[in-house]
Protein backbone atom coordinates (compact mmCIF):
# COMPACT_ATOMS: atom_id res chain seq x y z
CA UNK A 1 0.00 0.00 0.00
CA UNK A 2 1.26 3.23 -0.93
CA UNK A 3 0.55 6.49 1.20
CA UNK A 4 -0.98 9.12 -0.83
CA UNK A 5 1.39 12.41 0.83
CA UNK A 6 2.91 15.02 -0.84
CA UNK A 7 5.72 13.44 -1.96
CA UNK A 8 3.92 11.01 -4.09
CA UNK A 9 1.91 14.54 -5.43
CA UNK A 10 5.23 16.38 -6.31
CA UNK A 11 5.87 13.58 -8.59
CA UNK A 12 2.89 13.49 -10.71
CA UNK A 13 1.66 17.43 -10.91
CA UNK A 14 2.48 18.56 -14.24
CA UNK A 15 3.60 22.53 -14.69
CA UNK A 16 1.32 24.51 -16.79
CA UNK A 17 2.64 25.54 -20.25
CA UNK A 18 3.13 29.51 -20.22
CA UNK A 19 2.48 29.29 -23.83
CA UNK A 20 -0.93 27.22 -22.91
CA UNK A 21 -4.23 28.53 -24.13
CA UNK A 22 -7.66 27.14 -22.84
CA UNK A 23 -7.94 24.54 -25.70
CA UNK A 24 -4.61 22.37 -23.74
CA UNK A 25 -6.57 22.15 -20.55
CA UNK A 26 -9.23 20.25 -21.81
CA UNK A 27 -13.17 20.75 -22.36
CA UNK A 28 -15.07 19.05 -19.08
CA UNK A 29 -18.80 17.89 -19.21
CA UNK A 30 -20.31 17.71 -15.93
CA UNK A 31 -23.78 16.13 -16.01
CA UNK A 32 -25.33 16.94 -12.68
CA UNK A 33 -28.32 18.45 -11.01
CA UNK A 34 -32.02 17.74 -10.35
CA UNK A 35 -34.69 20.36 -9.36
CA UNK A 36 -33.63 20.15 -5.61
CA UNK A 37 -30.43 19.36 -6.36
CA UNK A 38 -28.66 21.94 -7.82
CA UNK A 39 -26.41 23.01 -5.20
CA UNK A 40 -24.31 19.29 -6.44
CA UNK A 41 -24.08 20.51 -10.18
CA UNK A 42 -23.07 24.13 -9.01
CA UNK A 43 -20.27 22.85 -6.21
CA UNK A 44 -19.18 20.45 -8.78
CA UNK A 45 -18.85 22.90 -12.00
CA UNK A 46 -16.65 25.39 -9.33
CA UNK A 47 -14.59 22.30 -7.97
CA UNK A 48 -13.79 21.68 -11.53
CA UNK A 49 -12.78 25.09 -12.87
CA UNK A 50 -10.76 25.82 -9.30
CA UNK A 51 -8.66 22.68 -10.66
CA UNK A 52 -7.42 23.76 -13.64
CA UNK A 53 -10.42 22.65 -16.72
CA UNK A 54 -9.75 24.90 -19.96
CA UNK A 55 -13.47 25.01 -20.22
CA UNK A 56 -16.66 23.47 -18.38
CA UNK A 57 -19.86 22.77 -19.51
CA UNK A 58 -22.84 21.77 -17.30
CA UNK A 59 -25.67 20.05 -18.04
CA UNK A 60 -28.43 20.88 -16.66
CA UNK A 61 -32.26 21.42 -16.87
CA UNK A 62 -33.02 24.56 -19.17
CA UNK A 63 -35.30 25.31 -16.11
CA UNK A 64 -32.85 25.84 -13.89
CA UNK A 65 -29.89 27.63 -16.30
CA UNK A 66 -30.98 31.35 -14.10
CA UNK A 67 -29.48 29.57 -10.60
CA UNK A 68 -25.80 28.23 -12.84
CA UNK A 69 -25.76 31.53 -14.46
CA UNK A 70 -25.38 33.68 -10.84
CA UNK A 71 -23.82 30.94 -9.03
CA UNK A 72 -21.07 30.68 -11.73
CA UNK A 73 -20.71 32.67 -14.90
CA UNK A 74 -17.90 31.11 -15.92
CA UNK A 75 -19.36 27.35 -16.88
CA UNK A 76 -20.78 27.42 -19.96
CA UNK A 77 -24.83 25.43 -20.22
CA UNK A 78 -26.05 22.52 -22.63
CA UNK A 79 -29.55 21.88 -21.83
CA UNK A 80 -30.72 18.50 -20.93
CA UNK A 81 -33.44 18.42 -22.95
CA UNK A 82 -31.74 18.66 -25.74
CA UNK A 83 -29.22 17.01 -27.71
CA UNK A 84 -25.86 17.62 -27.37
CA UNK A 85 -22.56 16.57 -28.82
CA UNK A 86 -19.94 14.82 -26.74
CA UNK A 87 -17.08 15.16 -29.15
CA UNK A 88 -15.91 18.04 -28.75
CA UNK A 89 -15.49 17.06 -24.28
CA UNK A 90 -12.38 15.65 -22.99
CA UNK A 91 -14.06 14.69 -19.61
CA UNK A 92 -16.94 13.56 -18.31
CA UNK A 93 -18.07 13.90 -14.71
CA UNK A 94 -21.62 12.07 -13.84
CA UNK A 95 -24.04 11.81 -10.98
CA UNK A 96 -23.56 14.56 -8.39
CA UNK A 97 -27.32 15.37 -7.33
CA UNK A 98 -28.61 13.71 -10.76
CA UNK A 99 -31.22 12.12 -9.36
CA UNK A 100 -32.20 8.43 -9.52
CA UNK A 101 -35.39 8.47 -11.24
CA UNK A 102 -36.48 7.38 -14.70
CA UNK A 103 -35.19 9.88 -16.61
CA UNK A 104 -31.80 9.65 -14.53
CA UNK A 105 -31.85 6.75 -15.32
CA UNK A 106 -31.91 6.77 -19.06
CA UNK A 107 -29.68 9.69 -19.35
CA UNK A 108 -26.38 7.62 -17.71
CA UNK A 109 -27.19 4.16 -19.34
CA UNK A 110 -27.19 6.74 -22.68
CA UNK A 111 -23.88 8.19 -22.05
CA UNK A 112 -22.58 4.86 -20.79
CA UNK A 113 -23.16 3.53 -24.26
CA UNK A 114 -22.20 6.94 -26.28
CA UNK A 115 -18.85 8.01 -24.26
CA UNK A 116 -15.91 6.11 -25.31
CA UNK A 117 -12.89 7.91 -23.16
CA UNK A 118 -13.22 7.37 -19.20
CA UNK A 119 -15.57 8.94 -17.10
CA UNK A 120 -15.96 9.76 -13.41
CA UNK A 121 -19.08 8.49 -12.10
CA UNK A 122 -19.94 9.33 -8.76
CA UNK A 123 -23.03 9.86 -6.00
CA UNK A 124 -26.65 8.97 -7.92
CA UNK A 125 -25.12 7.72 -11.26
CA UNK A 126 -23.45 4.96 -8.62
CA UNK A 127 -26.90 4.37 -6.89
CA UNK A 128 -28.52 4.10 -11.17
CA UNK A 129 -25.74 1.75 -11.62
CA UNK A 130 -26.29 -0.19 -8.62
CA UNK A 131 -29.86 -0.72 -9.37
CA UNK A 132 -29.21 -1.83 -12.80
CA UNK A 133 -26.26 -4.17 -12.68
CA UNK A 134 -26.06 -4.72 -16.65
CA UNK A 135 -24.51 -1.18 -16.79
CA UNK A 136 -21.24 -2.08 -15.36
CA UNK A 137 -20.22 -3.66 -18.61
CA UNK A 138 -20.91 -0.17 -20.35
CA UNK A 139 -19.00 1.81 -18.78
CA UNK A 140 -15.52 2.59 -20.64
CA UNK A 141 -12.58 1.18 -19.34
CA UNK A 142 -10.43 3.25 -17.10
CA UNK A 143 -13.37 4.89 -15.68
CA UNK A 144 -13.27 6.43 -11.72
CA UNK A 145 -15.90 5.82 -9.46
CA UNK A 146 -15.85 7.35 -6.37
CA UNK A 147 -18.23 5.52 -3.92
CA UNK A 148 -18.59 6.33 0.28
CA UNK A 149 -18.64 3.50 2.23
CA UNK A 150 -22.97 2.78 1.58
CA UNK A 151 -22.03 3.83 -2.18
CA UNK A 152 -19.95 0.99 -2.16
CA UNK A 153 -21.88 -1.52 -0.58
CA UNK A 154 -24.84 -0.98 -2.25
CA UNK A 155 -23.11 -1.55 -5.25
CA UNK A 156 -20.85 -4.39 -4.51
CA UNK A 157 -22.43 -5.79 -1.50
CA UNK A 158 -22.53 -5.33 1.94
CA UNK A 159 -19.40 -5.22 3.91
CA UNK A 160 -18.79 -5.64 7.34
CA UNK A 161 -15.71 -3.07 7.30
CA UNK A 162 -12.86 -0.59 5.43
CA UNK A 163 -10.21 -3.13 4.98
CA UNK A 164 -12.79 -5.93 3.71
CA UNK A 165 -13.90 -3.07 1.36
CA UNK A 166 -10.07 -2.45 0.70
CA UNK A 167 -10.04 -6.14 -0.79
CA UNK A 168 -13.30 -6.12 -2.63
CA UNK A 169 -12.47 -2.73 -4.58
CA UNK A 170 -8.86 -4.58 -6.00
CA UNK A 171 -11.03 -6.96 -6.58
CA UNK A 172 -13.66 -5.12 -8.98
CA UNK A 173 -11.19 -2.60 -10.12
CA UNK A 174 -9.34 -5.61 -11.65
CA UNK A 175 -12.06 -7.16 -13.05
CA UNK A 176 -14.00 -4.39 -14.37
CA UNK A 177 -10.88 -2.19 -15.26
CA UNK A 178 -11.71 0.85 -13.08
CA UNK A 179 -10.20 3.29 -10.69
CA UNK A 180 -12.24 2.89 -7.59
CA UNK A 181 -12.16 5.66 -5.30
CA UNK A 182 -13.40 4.26 -1.85
CA UNK A 183 -14.24 7.22 -0.01
CA UNK A 184 -13.93 7.95 3.85
CA UNK A 185 -11.70 9.54 6.97
CA UNK A 186 -8.83 7.61 5.17
CA UNK A 187 -9.85 7.57 1.37
CA UNK A 188 -8.46 4.52 -0.45
CA UNK A 189 -7.31 4.55 -4.02
CA UNK A 190 -7.05 1.59 -6.38
CA UNK A 191 -7.05 0.62 -10.15
CA UNK A 192 -6.38 -3.15 -9.11
CA UNK A 193 -2.80 -2.89 -8.89
CA UNK A 194 -2.05 -0.19 -7.30
CA UNK A 195 -2.92 1.09 -4.10
CA UNK A 196 -2.92 4.25 -1.83
CA UNK A 197 -4.07 5.39 1.12
CA UNK A 198 -4.89 8.97 1.36
CA UNK A 199 -2.94 11.14 4.34
CA UNK A 200 -5.36 14.74 3.89
CA UNK A 201 -8.04 15.79 4.95
CA UNK A 202 -10.82 16.43 8.33
CA UNK A 203 -14.47 16.06 9.38
CA UNK A 204 -14.72 19.77 8.60
CA UNK A 205 -15.31 17.58 5.08
CA UNK A 206 -18.15 15.31 6.70
CA UNK A 207 -20.64 17.33 5.44
CA UNK A 208 -23.01 17.36 1.91
CA UNK A 209 -21.47 18.66 -0.90
CA UNK A 210 -17.82 17.01 0.04
CA UNK A 211 -17.93 14.72 -2.41
CA UNK A 212 -19.31 16.82 -5.77
CA UNK A 213 -16.39 18.76 -5.32
CA UNK A 214 -14.08 15.81 -5.51
CA UNK A 215 -15.77 14.71 -9.07
CA UNK A 216 -15.54 18.11 -10.07
CA UNK A 217 -11.06 17.93 -9.68
CA UNK A 218 -10.99 14.90 -10.52
CA UNK A 219 -12.85 16.00 -13.75
CA UNK A 220 -10.72 18.47 -13.89
CA UNK A 221 -7.73 16.78 -14.01
CA UNK A 222 -8.84 14.23 -16.44
CA UNK A 223 -9.07 17.14 -18.57
CA UNK A 224 -5.97 18.66 -18.40
CA UNK A 225 -4.78 14.74 -19.81
CA UNK A 226 -3.50 12.96 -16.41
CA UNK A 227 -3.87 9.53 -16.40
CA UNK A 228 -7.40 7.97 -14.61
CA UNK A 229 -5.03 6.69 -11.45
CA UNK A 230 -3.61 10.35 -11.60
CA UNK A 231 -6.66 12.32 -11.72
CA UNK A 232 -7.65 10.05 -8.94
CA UNK A 233 -4.61 10.30 -6.46
CA UNK A 234 -4.54 14.26 -7.46
CA UNK A 235 -8.17 14.88 -6.77
CA UNK A 236 -8.49 13.07 -3.56
CA UNK A 237 -5.16 14.38 -1.73
CA UNK A 238 -5.82 18.44 -2.58
CA UNK A 239 -9.24 17.98 -1.48
CA UNK A 240 -8.09 16.65 1.64
CA UNK A 241 -5.50 19.55 1.65
CA UNK A 242 -7.74 22.24 1.03
CA UNK A 243 -9.96 21.24 3.90
CA UNK A 244 -6.88 21.49 6.18
CA UNK A 245 -6.01 24.90 4.60
CA UNK A 246 -9.31 26.11 5.94
CA UNK A 247 -8.51 25.12 9.35
CA UNK A 248 -6.20 28.51 9.63
CA UNK A 249 -9.61 30.06 8.73
CA UNK A 250 -12.33 27.79 10.12
CA UNK A 251 -13.17 25.23 12.65
CA UNK A 252 -14.72 21.53 11.45
CA UNK A 253 -17.34 22.97 12.52
CA UNK A 254 -18.08 25.85 10.46
CA UNK A 255 -16.39 24.90 7.12
CA UNK A 256 -18.55 25.09 4.08
CA UNK A 257 -17.41 23.16 0.68
CA UNK A 258 -17.17 26.76 -0.81
CA UNK A 259 -14.52 27.54 1.51
CA UNK A 260 -12.95 24.67 0.71
CA UNK A 261 -13.32 25.28 -3.09
CA UNK A 262 -11.93 28.71 -2.37
CA UNK A 263 -8.79 27.19 -0.79
CA UNK A 264 -8.06 24.90 -3.85
CA UNK A 265 -5.35 27.65 -4.99
CA UNK A 266 -3.50 27.03 -1.49
CA UNK A 267 -3.69 23.64 -1.74
CA UNK A 268 -1.72 23.69 -4.96
CA UNK A 269 0.59 26.28 -4.20
N1 LIG B 1 -12.00 13.06 7.26
C1 LIG B 1 -11.52 13.28 6.03
N2 LIG B 1 -12.29 13.33 4.90
C2 LIG B 1 -13.60 13.15 5.06
C3 LIG B 1 -14.19 12.92 6.32
C4 LIG B 1 -13.33 12.89 7.48
N3 LIG B 1 -13.81 12.68 8.70
N4 LIG B 1 -15.53 12.79 6.15
C5 LIG B 1 -15.77 12.92 4.82
N5 LIG B 1 -14.62 13.13 4.16
C6 LIG B 1 -14.46 13.29 2.70
C7 LIG B 1 -14.63 11.95 2.00
O1 LIG B 1 -13.40 11.28 1.89
C8 LIG B 1 -15.19 12.41 0.64
O2 LIG B 1 -14.16 12.84 -0.20
O3 LIG B 1 -15.51 14.12 2.20
C9 LIG B 1 -16.08 13.57 1.02
C10 LIG B 1 -17.53 13.17 1.27
O4 LIG B 1 -18.12 12.72 0.10
P1 LIG B 1 -19.58 12.03 0.07
O5 LIG B 1 -19.64 11.00 1.13
O6 LIG B 1 -19.88 11.67 -1.32
O7 LIG B 1 -20.54 13.18 0.58
P2 LIG B 1 -21.53 14.19 -0.11
O8 LIG B 1 -20.78 15.36 -0.59
O9 LIG B 1 -22.57 14.46 0.91
O10 LIG B 1 -22.21 13.55 -1.31
C11 LIG B 1 -23.20 14.35 -1.96
O11 LIG B 1 -23.68 12.31 -3.10
O12 LIG B 1 -23.18 10.41 -2.00
C12 LIG B 1 -24.23 11.20 -2.43
O13 LIG B 1 -26.07 10.84 -1.01
C13 LIG B 1 -24.97 11.71 -1.26
O14 LIG B 1 -26.47 13.05 -2.53
C14 LIG B 1 -25.33 13.08 -1.71
C15 LIG B 1 -24.21 13.52 -2.60
MG1 LIG C 1 -21.41 11.96 -2.57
Amino acid sequence: MNSLDLHTIQAIVKKRNPNANKSHHGHALLVAGSKAKMGAAIIAAKACLRSGAGLVTLNISRKERQAVFAAIPEAMIAFREEDHSLEKHTAFGIGPGLGTDKSAERKVASLLENIKLPIVLDADALTVLANNPKLFTKIPPNSIVTPHEKEFDRMFGQHANNPDRRQTAIQKATEFQLVIVLKSSQTFITNGSQNFLNTTGNAGLAKGGSGDALTGMITAFTAQGYEPLQAACLGVFLHGLAADITLETQSEESMLISDVIENIGKAFR
